[in-house]
């Protein structure tokens, strides 16, 4: 019997929350998050919108041949060669779905669209029957469906279904809906559209006005039955529905929300943890569920209160989203047996032989220069090693003449495809000489540092800093991160990785065919 308060979670971080600028991953970094995903529990991953470049497409196929758990969807317009894109892009996923859109609103249809309602309608049928060839698993969405007129969207709900979508899905795409009206369109969807209950419906909710996890919870109070979300909330403008939020939200309020779904929330925490530093975009501290305050009290009234009984201040435990209180403290006289149990007890148990002895290389040279490792310390360097196995450019040394006397000057050695090279070169400051050396090895003239931001992955003045950088060339924009006890060699690291993920995108980007390269990045 069909389990009817089971949730199906949809995440499109790899899709809504990489379409966000500076927020794009490259092949790896998307397998790399495709596999948490997959085994954190998510039932369908939307890998990506195949025939928006060479890049997502190939993304998009190399998830599919990988993931055997989740269902992968491929996102795609109501255009026979988009659906075509995201047919062949998911043909090796064990379950596949295409997902299909059009918006319906009237202002979309008269301005963005300038179609008619009627040749909208048309579009929707033929659209979700093409797909329909391809797999029994097709999702239809009326992009701005939460300003749709009721009467159109019954219109083409009924539509889709008669298609064959077998998931329907009215997203709130500005974020302007309020909790009621929304609930309220999926109850009048449920009350009106005659063959409903022939298909799931599902919410999708941006967050321009903070309600993006409330409208979505509402929805479901009101029938939806899929959930779409990213991690951290990351995607368009202001973000979309956040995973963690909604999912914590009915774990620990099951009296209010009788739902359930099929999310390990023990690896939220590193799953978060990894997107945030692929992205290098910082979680904001005070976030609901994954800010590094969130389970922190620093008010001796709530210290006092926790201690006496941990349910005075806290909702739902540490535990539960994998912040783990620690018994293994780290320090110089730890050896790799111990580096490694705290690796596991961590969630990173997984790692590589090489990437593991590089991270372990690195821990013994940052505990002699610090007296406390925090579990923050071993991730941020876990997080700097994983994926860089292939990079081409690598960091080898970097000597800094800085101060109020005289030049800057940076002097450094990289490995460039496997030869040693040196630069040495003033600047304004020693990150700027930095920079300009790292230039002189690796030309990029028309690359432009968009960013450069440093964080301390830790309190006190020992504490690592972990930069990132944006840089930006001819519209690509990518992201680095670098982690050192020292500003400047991290700043260095960043910089480089920046660079490794530029080449890389470069050569991704470039158009396979004359028939890719008429498509514009259609994004909804
Ligand atoms: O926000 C939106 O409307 C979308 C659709 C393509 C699902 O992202
Ligand atoms: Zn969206």
């Amino acid at each position: 019997m069909p389990d009817s308060n089971r949730i199906i979670i949809f995440d499109t971080t790899l899709r809504d929350g990489e379409q966000s600028p500076g927020c794009s991953m490259n092949l790896e970094e998307k397998l790399r998050m495709a596999r948490l995903l997959d085994e954190m529990g998510v039932d369908v991953i939307e890998a990506g919108f195949p025939i928006a470049s060479k890049g997502d497409f190939e993304a998009v196929e190399a998830i599919s041949r990988e993931i055997k758990n989740s269902t992968v969807a491929g996102l795609c317009r109501a255009i026979k060669r988009d659906i075509e894109a995201s047919a062949e892009a998911i043909k090796a996923a064990p379950h596949k779905r295409i997902h299909t859109f059009i918006s319906t609103s009237p202002l979309h249809m008269k301005y963005k669209l300038q179609m008619t309602p009627e040749a909208v309608l048309e579009a929707i049928t033929e659209s979700v029957t093409f797909a329909r060839k391809f797999t029994d698993d097709v999702e239809w969405s009326a992009e701005d469906g939460s300003r749709t007129e009721d009467d159109f969207l019954c219109r083409c709900v009924e539509a889709a279904i008669k298609a064959g979508a077998t998931t329907i899905n009215i997203p709130d795409t500005v974020g302007y809906a309020m909790p009621d009206d929304y609930a309220a369109k999926f109850t009048m969807l449920r009350d009106r559209v005659p063959n409903m209950n022939r298909a799931v419906l599902s919410t999708h909710c941006h967050n321009d006005l903070g309600l993006a996890v409330a409208n979505s919870l509402s929805a479901v109070d009101a029938g939806a039955r899929q959930i779409e979300c990213t991690i951290n909330g990351i995607g368009e403008r202001a973000g979309n529905a956040a995973l963690e939020e909604l999912v914590m939200a009915m774990r620990t309020r099951p009296d209010a929300m009788p739902y359930h779904n099929g999310i390990k929330t023990e690896m939220i925490t590193k799953v978060s943890r990894t997107l945030s530093s692929i992205t290098g975009f910082v979680v904001q501290p005070n976030k609901a569920i994954v800010g590094a305050n969130a389970f922190a009290h620093e008010s001796g009234i709530h210290q006092d209160g926790v201690l006496k009984h941990a349910q005075t201040y806290e909702i739902m435990t540490p535990e539960s989203v994998g912040l783990h209180r620690s018994n293994l403290v780290m320090g110089k006289h730890s050896g790799r047996h111990a580096f490694k149990s705290k690796l596991e007890e961590m969630g990173y148990g997984d790692l590589g032989e090489n990437a593991f002895e590089d991270a372990f290389n690195r821990f013994k040279d940052l505990a002699d220069k610090k007296k406390q490792i925090f579990d923050e310390d071993i991730v941020a360097l876990v997080e700097d090693e994983t994926g860089r196995d292939n990079e081409n450019i690598r960091f080898t040394s970097l000597v800094i003449q800085a101060g109020t006397k005289g030049p800057q000057i940076a002097s450094i050695e990289m490995d460039v495809d496997g030869t040693r090279k040196f630069a040495m070169s003033e600047g304004n400051g020693p990150v700027d000489a930095i920079f300009k050396a790292i230039r002189m090895i690796i030309p990029h003239d028309d690359a432009v540092l968009q960013l450069y931001q440093v964080h301390a992955v830790t309190g006190g003045t020992d504490a690592q800093a972990e930069v990132t950088v944006k840089i930006e060339e001819n519209g690509k924009i990518v992201v680095g991160q670098g982690t050192d006890a020292d500003t400047l060699v991290a700043s260095a690291r960043a910089y480089i990785h920046a660079l490794n993920k530029l080449i890389d995108k470069r050569a991704r980007t470039a158009p396979p065919d004359v028939h890719m390269n008429e498509v514009e990045r259609a994004g909804p």
